[in-house]
């Protein structure tokens, strides 16, 4: 319960309610949707469980892990790359979602001044330009969310955590749920229905396939050692393929009706579903400043985005973290001050791409206006996560012995055992494969 708890945590966050909407309007909808989902039930979920298979048959920090269990299969000791690959990954994460995660902050105090009161489109959109073209203060957010995030992981992940989500995810849940009811009243939730998933391939670009694979990844914490060491921490009974499905479902299900309530919004309100990382800033404030309670429902919806933030930082952070403890012997405090630092400093290239030094660039037939910041995410989300899901899918699939990964996975040659062997060893690789040649323009 604790590891399922703490894993959806992991999971959901940033990339379900801030990322999922914005990269489906920028793709067109229901293709990058359809994508996506696709993605997530064939690549994702058997490399979930592979990767918590090697946490918990490892039980140390990623790279340790790989190390143990290369050494163990006979396997060469450059496995410990993996590790190393993801804790790169997990940096670089960290410095652009704690940038975010502060947006979600400030507009905690916005909506409990009333700010949102009688948005329009219009208004709605200047605001949230306004402050995100203030590098000063999104800096200063940036550094209180970093902070929260230190203080937590210096004191070591556990019960706080597991309170947090129990608690809170199912109140941004429930959030969810009410701004969807909100969507609805709009008269535009066909619109907005058909928008998600009516797939319309023409719409998606080279990129959109690219990005809708790496989001796979991003949203369920894969591909760089996160998962990897929850996994570490769980008990040998229980089961790794229930509880993978229940952390993909409801990973899913939250980014879903996050994109139900959103896009009725966008479209009653004139706005462009293609119009980038704002959007969810842009969208519902205008339903904070017009339904009845708004204030309070407002407030409260930034207050638990931020925590849902905060429970993914923790975990972004964790490999690096494990690391230094474990290898380097520093204390967690010096561990967390150290990798919490070099990510804000790092992040403060995300605070100016938004905040005057943004630039154009093109990528895979899409064009992207956010200069490092695309640069950032594109690299961890669409490269990095994906070829480290891929070396986890090899490891597990034809480095490790079907007896040990059965051992682990507590079944013997049942059907669903076969079907999982035969995603993790095939399917899975040779998709990661095709999407990277697709993006490249071979296929
Ligand atoms: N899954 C988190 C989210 O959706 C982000 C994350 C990525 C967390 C990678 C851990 C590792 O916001």
């Amino acid at each position: 319960m604790i590891f399922v708890l703490a894993a959806t945590g992991s999971a959901v966050g940033l990339g379900n309610v801030w990322k999922f909407p914005y990269m489906a309007g920028e793709n067109g909808g229901g293709a990058f949707v359809l994508v996506y989902l696709a993605c997530i039930a064939v690549i994702g979920v058997p490399i979930m469980m592979a990767e918590i298979l090697l946490g918990r048959r490892g039980r140390r920090s990623p790279i340790n892990t790989m190390s143990e269990l290369a050494a163990e299969a006979g396997a060469s000791p450059r496995w410990a790359w993996l590790g190393w690959i993801g804790v790169i990954s997990g940096f670089l994460i960290m410095s652009f979602y704690s940038v975010i995660a502060g947006w979600a902050l400030a507009y905690v105090l916005e909506a409990v001044s009333g700010a949102f009161d009688g948005f329009t489109g219009e208004s709605s959109a200047n605001a949230f330009v306004g402050h995100i073209s203030n590098p000063g203060i999104t800096a200063f957010w940036h550094t209180v969310f970093s902070i929260m995030t230190a203080v937590v992981v210096a004191k070591g992940v556990k019960s706080g955590l597991e309170k947090a989500v129990r608690v809170l995810m199912p109140t941004l849940f429930v959030l969810l749920v009410l701004l969807l009811g909100y969507a609805i009243n709009t008269g535009y939730f066909a619109d907005g229905v058909e928008f998600l998933f009516n797939p319309d391939f023409d719409k998606l670009s080279r990129e959109g396939v690219l990005s809708a694979l790496g989001h796979a990844f991003f949203t369920l914490s894969l591909g760089m050692g996160a998962i990897m060491v929850y996994g570490s921490y769980m008990p040998e009974k229980a089961s790794i393929a229930t509880t993978t499905i229940t952390i993909a479902f409801m990973d899913t299900l939250v980014a879903l009706v996050a994109g139900m309530a959103i896009f009725p919004i966008v479209f009653a309100n004139g706005l462009e579903p293609g119009s980038g990382p704002g959007l969810v800033f842009i969208s519902l404030p205008i339903a904070f400043g017009q339904m009845p309670g708004g204030l309070l429902f407002g407030t409260l919806f930034f207050v638990l985005l931020t925590f849902a933030a905060w429970t993914s930082a923790i975990s972004i952070i964790e490999p690096a973290i494990a690391f230094l403890v474990e290898n380097r012997g520093m204390g967690r405090k010096k561990a967390a001050t150290v990798i919490v630092g070099l990510a804000w400093a790092l992040g403060l290239l995300t605070v100016m791409s938004f905040g005057g030094w943004g630039f154009e660039f093109e990528f895979a037939g899409a064009k992207k206006t956010d200069g490092f910041f695309d640069i950032l995410d594109i690299a961890t989300t669409n490269f990095m996560l994906p070829l480290g899901g891929l070396a986890i899918a090899l490891f597990a699939g034809w480095v490790m012995s079907g007896k040990d990964t059965a051992d682990e996975l507590h079944t013997t040659q049942t059907g669903w055992y076969s079907l999982w062997r035969v995603l993790v060893r095939f399917i899975a690789p040779a998709g990661v494969i095709l999407f990277f040649l697709h993006s490249l323009g071979v296929l």
